[in-house]
């Protein structure tokens, strides 16, 4: 393992008295889930060994530990994007001191744009497999013994939890939607012949972060489940212009069903 790896990790062990093996990325959509931890102690990514600092608006940066519910988890408040300048092995350092902290499953959300042609803006989308959009690979290297060389990609998204998500939002008459997350660098959100050439590549939407995450921890054998919220509408005739503050708002809409499901899934997991 690489020292900077090991260096954040025995800092972190010494500050986290209750080590969890749940982790959250707390993307748009899922910001109010850190007001649901109790007990917690907050430890600012400007804190932590060689840990990179989160600089988009609306993502301040910290790790946050405590319980939801009553199990121990780390969340991270706000993540660190390609598009932001960060190399690949910044954007997926902290699964890789996660995987070192003892961490099992990592749960995931985001804002993207939809382009499936049934979806709406405020959907909610199960994430059921991606498509690696990214201009580099996070695994371009000298391969890490976390994992094999050339990992499995089957299940990217954990089987299991993909159907008691399922369940969760059926019981909760919470309507969601599954399908294909296709992550690019952004930062410009997609022209209309690009969102018309993600939807031919199989694309049931379109987002700038994840992939790389879910592509390292599924590489340190951490399970992982994601849900996308629909801010937007990349859809041949309906494309419409799209800012930052209107994902900000359509996520903020959609936070609470958001929030409730991952809530349950945690509890349950
Ligand atoms: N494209 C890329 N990223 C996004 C979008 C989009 O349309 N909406 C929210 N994040």
């Amino acid at each position: 393992m690489s020292e900077p790896i090991l260096e954040t990790t025995a800092y972190l062990n010494k500050r986290i008295a209750h080590m969890p093996q749940k982790a959250v990325i707390l993307g748009t959509g899922l910001g109010n889930l850190a007001e649901a931890i109790i007990d917690k102690e907050e430890i600012p990514y400007g804190e932590i060994p060689h840990f990179p600092v989160s600089t988009v608006e609306g993502h301040s940066g910290k790790l946050i530990v405590g319980k939801l519910g009553e199990q121990y988890i780390l969340a991270m408040q706000g993540r660190f994007h390609y598009y932001e300048g960060y190399s690949m092995k910044e954007v997926t350092y902290p699964i890789r001191v996660m995987r070192e902290l003892g961490i099992k499953t990592l749960f995931v959300s985001n804002a993207s744009g939809g382009t499936n042609p049934t979806f709406r803006v405020g959907d909610l989308m199960i994430i059921t497999d991606h498509i690696n959009f990214f201009p580099e690979h996070p695994l371009r290297g000298k391969n890490i013994d976390y994992g094999p060389r050339f990992p499995d990609m089957t299940h990217a998204y954990d089987q299991d939890l993909i159907r008691q998500a399922k369940e969760i939002a059926e019981q909760k008459k919470i309507h969601v939607r599954e399908g294909v997350y296709l992550g690019t660098q952004g930062p410009t959100f997609e022209t209309p012949a690009e969102y018309r050439m993600y939807r031919i590549l199989g694309a049931d939407a379109v987002g700038m972060s994840t992939v790389p995450e879910v592509i390292v921890a599924n590489h340190c054998g951490i399970k992982v489940f994601g849900i996308s919220v629909i801010t937007n509408i990349g859809i041949d005739s309906q494309t419409e212009e799209v800012s930052h503050l209107e994902v900000q708002e359509a996520a903020d809409k959609a936070q609470p069903k958001m929030t409730e499901i991952i809530r349950e899934l945690i509890n349950r997991v």
